[in-house]
Parts: C-alpha cells; sequence; structure tokens
C-alpha cells in the first residue's frame, strides 16, 4: 500500500474531528497511542544511539552553556546522523495528522529534536511561544510531541495555555534566562486563563501550534525524561531571512517557500480526481 495511504488510515483510527476542533481552538491537543509498543521501543533504542553517538550533521545544542543544559539536553536533526531516526522524523503517520489539524493543503518538515529533561537537579522549561524562534513569515507552524517516558508534573510534563495561539507571535523568549511571558498580555484574559497539564503515557503525544504558549515542569526524578520533537510547516509557508541553525547554509531565499531535500513534504491533500 502507498505510505501516505497507510499514514491516512492509521490517522483515522488516532484521532476524529473532535481533536480537530479542539486543536484549532485551543491550539494544542492530546493524541493517545500515537505508537504501538514495538513502535515505543525502536524509536527508544535509535534516540539512545543517537543521543550517544557523536555529533555529526546533527547538533546538540546549547551544551557549552550549564544553565542551558539544565533545561534541556537536546539534539537537533537526529535524522541526519541516524536513518532509523529518519524513519520517524518523516513517518507518514504523524505528518498526516498534522496535515488534518492544520486543515493545510500540504505538511513540509522543517526539523526535529530530541528533547530530554536528565536526573536531578533540572529546570522547567519557562513558558514561551515557538515561532518567535523560527525563520518563517507565516503562521501555522507547529510540533509533535512525543514521550518516550511516561509524564507527569515530577518528571517535566507539558502545561498548554488554551486559545493563546490567537494573540499572534510575541518575542522570542530564551529557555535558560527567561522574562515572563504573561506580562505581554497583561491586562487581558489570556494573563488569568488556566494553564492545562498534560500528562502522557509513554507512546502518546501532543500537537501544539508555534504560537500557543506552553511549559514544561523540571524532572525531579532520577531517571531521564525522554522526548522527540518534530517541526512541522504548511507547505507554501516563506522563509523571513532572519538566521536559524537549520535553514543557515541551505541557500533559502527571503520571501521566498521553505522547499528542497532538507524540507521535505509528507503529506498533503490528495488531488481531486
Ligand atoms: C520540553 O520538552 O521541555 C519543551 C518542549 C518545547 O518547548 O516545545
Ligand atoms: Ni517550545
Amino acid at each position: 500500500m502507498h505510505e501516505q495511504l497507510l499514514g491516512q488510515h492509521s490517522a483515522d483510527r488516532l484521532i476524529s474531528q473532535e481533536h480537530i476542533e479542539f486543536y484549532r481552538e485551543n491550539g494544542f491537543v492530546q493524541v493517545n497511542d500515537l505508537l504501538d509498543e514495538d513502535e515505543l521501543a525502536t524509536l527508544r533504542e535509535y534516540m539512545e544511539e543517537s543521543m550517544s553517538a557523536k555529533e555529526g550533521l546533527s547538533v546538540k545544542t546549547g551544551k557549552d552553556n550549564a544553565a542551558y543544559a539544565r533545561v534541556l539536553n537536546q539534539k537537533v536533526n537526529t535524522w541526519r546522523d541516524h536513518g532509523g531516526m529518519a524513519t520517524f522524523a518523516f513517518h507518514p503517520r504523524f505528518a498526516e495528522i498534522a496535515l488534518r489539524l492544520t486543515g493545510a493543503k500540504g505538511i513540509r518538515f522543517f526539523h526535529d529534536h530530541a528533547l530530554w529533561k536528565m536526573p536531578g537537579d533540572t529546570n522547567a522549561t519557562p513558558w514561551h511561544q515557538d515561532s518567535p524562534k523560527w525563520p518563517m513569515n507565516e503562521d501555522g507552524c507547529m510540533s509533535i510531541w512525543i514521550a518516550l517516558d511516561d509524564v507527569d508534573e515530577n518528571n517535566g510534563c507539558m502545561m498548554f495555555v488554551p486559545k493563546s495561539h490567537k494573540v499572534g507571535k510575541l518575542t522570542n523568549i530564551s529557555l535558560h534566562d527567561p522574562v515572563n511571558i504573561f506580562d505581554f498580555v497583561q491586562g487581558t484574559e489570556l494573563a488569568d486563563r488556566k494553564p492545562v497539564r498534560v500528562p502522557l503515557k509513554a507512546g502518546s503525544c501532543t500537537f501544539h501550534d508555534g504560537l500557543t504558549f506552553h511549559y514544561a515542569h523540571a524532572n525531579k526524578t532520577d531517571k531521564p525524561r525522554r522526548a522527540y520533537a518534530i517541526i512541522y510547516m504548511p507547505d507554501g509557508t516563506t522563509f523571513n531571512g532572519k538566521p536559524h541553525m537549520v535553514s543557515d547554509g541551505q541557500s533559502c531565499t527571503p520571501e521566498e517557500p521553505l522547499r528542497g531535500p532538507m524540507f521535505p513534504l509528507l503529506a498533503k491533500v490528495p488531488a481531486q480526481r
């Protein structure tokens, strides 16, 4: 069976119209049992290999910054050094769900990252939006965040502020030396909106819009909290010319769509017959 059809069938099983409406209204949604047991075991093995391998074309961020390392042990573009990670980075099922949630005509890959919170003395990932960090003009980019361990408030589960994606793009917030994002929305009802905590079973995931306010608790346990995230963009999303470690050196032209071998089209709405 064609890969995209496979993706469509399994997306039918995992999400309903309610998920789509919830995502568009609130800027995030939980999807349970994204991975079956075999897939979860495989992704854990690949991630362990990837995190313990030397950097080639993938990049460990913040390794020389002790304050950053206390928030995240992160590797960007694991797929470039590990063929197994590439099968998950470009997985048609995940991209098909992103297509349906966003309502885009096509979904392109931007980058992936392993996001680990190391045991013991870690800090929370502070409240932020992702979009201000990315070099795109349009809204609509989003992330899948897959838990590889059961997560709750003790080891780094995520929280989201419902409907916060409607506020638009604010500012790039440092993850190790943050300003308070709620200062930017003081006096609006968003400042008082209750965040939603999302504990997950390993193999389940959330999707969140690049504009949604989100946060992750510190890891107070004695084991790493392992998560894997993929960033997607609607096909046609244009480059804004700003520096970014993933697009730097890739001959991207300002105001032109991001495309090409680094940013493949992973899912699209079937052409009408
Ligand atoms: C985290 O995994 O701690 C944060 C993820 C995110 O900011 O998207
Ligand atoms: Ni984020």
